[in-house]
């Protein structure tokens, strides 16, 4: 099948290559034909009580029912948000202000996502304990450093299910135990994970989830945030009485009605996409081992999610521009990103990849490939070649590499 983001220029004849699932995906056809009849025909505010209104709460109400059993809870325990970031937020200042004034101790990782690290610095500006946990090479949740550090004065701790940058993934249940033998609420970033890998929220243990519509197909500005009944929080927005009263604004039935229809998808599909990216991911790690020697793999081969790997090229072994390296790849039509972030228009190293031990020239040089439901073999194949031709063409192997080889 052709798809359109695998577009052959027809100018210079250059195949474009999408490895950036792990940012956005692509918004599947059948949720799209989904969502259709909501901006137009079925187009009313599920607040008013005429007939318009109550088909569009019908559709909200059952795009819950939808997310709720993908997710394993109850409908009650889903609010629509526009996406992670909201979620994760509403997490932390939400709980903060219900437990705050009792309890001043927040625990989160050093591998989290910047909606939960800045939310976090927010919160430690205003007076509360911000405890980091560190990661071990694999990029694990320490969780005796997790034993050690919660205490009854701890009203939440935050652990990101699987991160964004390496796909490892931690043991929800074991560090979900840890926190409420203290009293502490657990919240977890399921962004990532969320319809990739088996989840359920009461297996898990956890309190509070966050989940986003646009890393599985569905559409941007949309997610939700799970809080398990009788827990109580501070709602982040005010106004009309959406959401039962926890989230005021007028809900974006088309929006929803996407999210729910792209999560049953995935969720139906999920066992067989997750077996069929596994080879993808062991194909592209086979190639890049025997073609880079300098690569060393940021994502586990185990407990990982199996739609992203993440290499470095090792600075003790190879000289190489990090950007330079994402640039050239970008030229050659295949679109992956580096660890950095970039902040004021320079690239930082990203706080993932030097949570987990690697330096600083190291963590520049880095790349993700993340993939997904349309990515195929021969793509794959195709990027990783690119790759180390690439690398071997901009790296400067090091003296005493090339002494040792
Ligand atoms: C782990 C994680 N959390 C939160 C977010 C933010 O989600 P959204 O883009 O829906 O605000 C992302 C998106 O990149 C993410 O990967």
């Amino acid at each position: 099948m052709f798809h359109s983001w695998v577009l052959y220029l027809t100018k210079n004849r250059m195949r474009r290559i999408y490895l950036d699932y792990t940012a956005t995906t692509p918004v599947d056809k059948r949720v799209v034909d989904a969502m259709a009849p909501y901006f137009t025909s079925t187009f009313g505010n599920a607040s008013s009580i005429h007939s318009f209104g109550r088909e569009a709460k019908a559709a909200l109400e059952q795009s819950r029912e939808s997310i709720a059993s993908v997710i394993g809870s109850r409908s009650s325990e889903v609010y629509f948000t526009s996406g992670g970031t909201e979620s994760d937020n509403t997490a932390l200042f939400g709980v903060a202000a219900k437990f705050g004034g009792r309890k001043k101790r927040l625990i989160i990782s050093s591998i989290e996502h910047h909606a939960i690290l800045h939310s976090a610095e927010i919160l430690r500006k205003n007076g509360f304990d911000v405890i980091i946990l560190p990661v071990d090479p694999q990029g694990v949740v320490s969780e005796e450093a997790l034993l050690e550090s919660v205490t009854p004065d701890t009203f939440l701790v935050s652990i990101i299910h699987a991160n964004n940058e390496t796909g490892v993934i931690q043991n929800l249940p074991r560090l979900t135990a840890i926190a409420h033998e203290k009293g502490a609420l657990f919240h977890t970033d399921a962004v990532q994970s969320f319809c990739k890998m088996k989840f359920g929220t009461e297996e898990a243990g956890i309190d509070l989830a966050s989940f986003t519509a646009h890393k599985i197909y569905g559409p941007k500005g949309v997610g939700a945030l799970f809080v398990k009944r009788g827990i109580d929080w501070q709602p982040l927005l005010h106004g009309g009485s959406q959401e039962r009263n926890r989230r005021a604004g007028t809900e974006s039935i088309p929006l929803v009605v996407g999210f729910s229809k792209a999560a049953e998808l995935a969720a139906e599909e999920m066992q067989s996409e997750h077996d069929r990216l596994s080879r993808l991911n062991s194909l592209l790690r086979d190639i890049i081992s025997q073609r880079v020697p300098a690569a060393l793999f940021n994502s586990p081969a185990k407990n990982s999610l199996p739609n992203i790997l993440n290499v470095s090229i090792d600075s003790t072994k190879m000289e190489i521009d990090g950007e330079a390296l994402i640039i050239n790849m970008d030229l050659v039509g295949i679109a992956v990103t580096s660890g950095s972030a970039c902040s004021s228009g320079s690239l930082q190293p990203s706080h993932v990849i030097k949570a987990l031990g690697r330096d600083d020239n190291t963590t520049m040089a880095t790349v993700r490939f993340s993939f997904g439901r349309y990515t195929t073999e021969d793509e794959l194949a195709i990027a990783a070649e690119k790759f180390a031709e690439i690398v071997g063409r901009i790296g400067k192997r090091k003296k005493a590499s090339l002494n040792a080889s």
